[in-house]
């Protein structure tokens, strides 16, 4: 495959939760970094944050992707990028259950728009994908060759779609490289403090659950089931530290740079090869953070799948890139940032 020189990179979603710590580790290999985002799901405040911690805020440009004139227009001025990374898109679950037409707006139109904008041109794009794909995997750990499942959500489907769109149009076009990662269970903030995960309303995930309880935002975690087939009862994810994943973004980028791709088009695991059960996780963070947690045992969560952790030996193979932070790390980041954007609100 052809390689580009390096260029710009516009990062849509920039001020989002992975998209900031990617625009941190993409300053940090010299890139340097344009962000378009509407600020939909996020906060300006981050490019002072970012600034904070690289000592340079990249350039923003405040744009809704749906926008398809303005995009074009944009995307038309700026002939020096090179490469982009995209992550804008809505991301709940549960939301898009309700509002599947906002999900497909959102998720969909986009991409068609951002590949409309760049049509004809020479770009390496790496695309935010999720093992959601994968559904409740037969066989685990799960690899890049498993098949993709009917999605449990319009949001998972937005993710195949987006999938299938990009591997289409990667090998209808001669300029377009796209490498797809799927991300398993992004969690954790930079060591700073100074970035991570910024909840709408009450947290449907997780770790930013956990440590909202931790710091009596909320009463009390509800662990969604614990009858499992789990050694513990509890569901089981490969939990993936947020600097770890940022990374694996500038390892993508850096693949397609240097022309090493076996295809127009390619999919990688982004996770830590690990499983975590819920109550793991709790009684890690507790230990970890020599903090007590209020929690109880609910019902399950409609449209859990049980266990999933990812086999990420091609990542390590062709991207020359592994997970480098643990469980105990993701949960002490975790919650530095909460006491932080608790005592520093945005
Ligand atoms: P986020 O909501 O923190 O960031 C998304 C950013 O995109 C926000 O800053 C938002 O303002 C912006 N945005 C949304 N719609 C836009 C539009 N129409 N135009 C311009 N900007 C827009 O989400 P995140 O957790 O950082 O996730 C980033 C990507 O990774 C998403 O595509 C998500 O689906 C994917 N992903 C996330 C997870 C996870 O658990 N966080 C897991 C797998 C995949
Ligand atoms: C993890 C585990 C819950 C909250 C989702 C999306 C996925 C991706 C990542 C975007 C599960 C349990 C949770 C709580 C709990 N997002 N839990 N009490 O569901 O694996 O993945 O986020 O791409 O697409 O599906 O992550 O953090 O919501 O849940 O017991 O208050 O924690 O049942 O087993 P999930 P999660």
């Amino acid at each position: 495959m052809s390689d580009l020189k390096q260029g710009k990179i516009l990062v849509t979603g920039g001020t989002g939760y992975i998209g900031a710590h990617t625009v941190v580790e993409l300053q940090n290999s010299g890139y340097e970094v344009i962000i378009l985002d509407n600020l939909s799901n996020s906060n300006i405040k981050i490019l002072d944050q970012i600034k904070a911690i690289t000592g340079k805020a990249p350039e923003f440009i405040k744009l809704d992707l749906r926008d398809k004139a303005e995009l074009f227009e944009f995307v038309a001025t700026y002939l020096d990028i090179t490469g982009l990374i995209h992550f804008a898109a809505s991301k709940s679950v549960g939301e898009s259950v309700k509002q599947p037409l906002l999900y497909y707006e959102n998720n969909i139109s986009t991409l068609v728009n951002l590949l409309g904008a760049f049509a004809g041109r020479k770009v390496n794009f790496v695309f935010s994908s999720s093992c959601t794909v994968y559904g409740q995997p037969d066989v685990l750990p799960v690899t890049e060759t498993a098949p993709v499942k009917t999605a449990e959500s319009p949001y998972g489907n937005t993710k195949q779609i987006g999938e299938e769109i990009l591997r289409e149009t990667a090998h209808a076009s001669d300029g377009l490289n796209v490498i797809a990662l799927r991300y398993f269970n992004p969690v954790g903030a930079h060591a700073s403090a100074l970035i991570g995960e910024l909840p709408n309303g009450v947290p449907q995930n997780l770790v930013p659950f956990v440590t909202q309880t931790a710091i009596c935002k909320r009463e009390v975690l509800t662990v969604y089931g614990n009858d499992f087939d789990t050694p513990d009862g509890s569901c089981i994810r490969d939990y993936i530290h947020v600097v770890d994943l940022a990374k694996a973004h500038v390892a993508a980028l850096a693949r397609m740079e240097a022309g090493k791709m076996a295809s127009p088009y390619e999919t990688f695991n982004i996770g830590t090869g690990n499983g975590n059960s819920v109550l793991e996780v709790v009684q890690k963070f507790q230990s970890v953070n020599k903090v007590q947690l209020n929690y109880r045992i609910g019902p399950p969560r409609e449209g859990d799948i049980v266990k999933i952790w990812g086999n990420v030996d091609k990542a390590a193979a062709e991207l020359g890139w592994k997970a480098e932070l643990g469980i105990e790390d993701m949960l002490s980041s975790a919650w530095a940032w909460e006491k932080y954007i608790n005592s520093n609100p945005f």
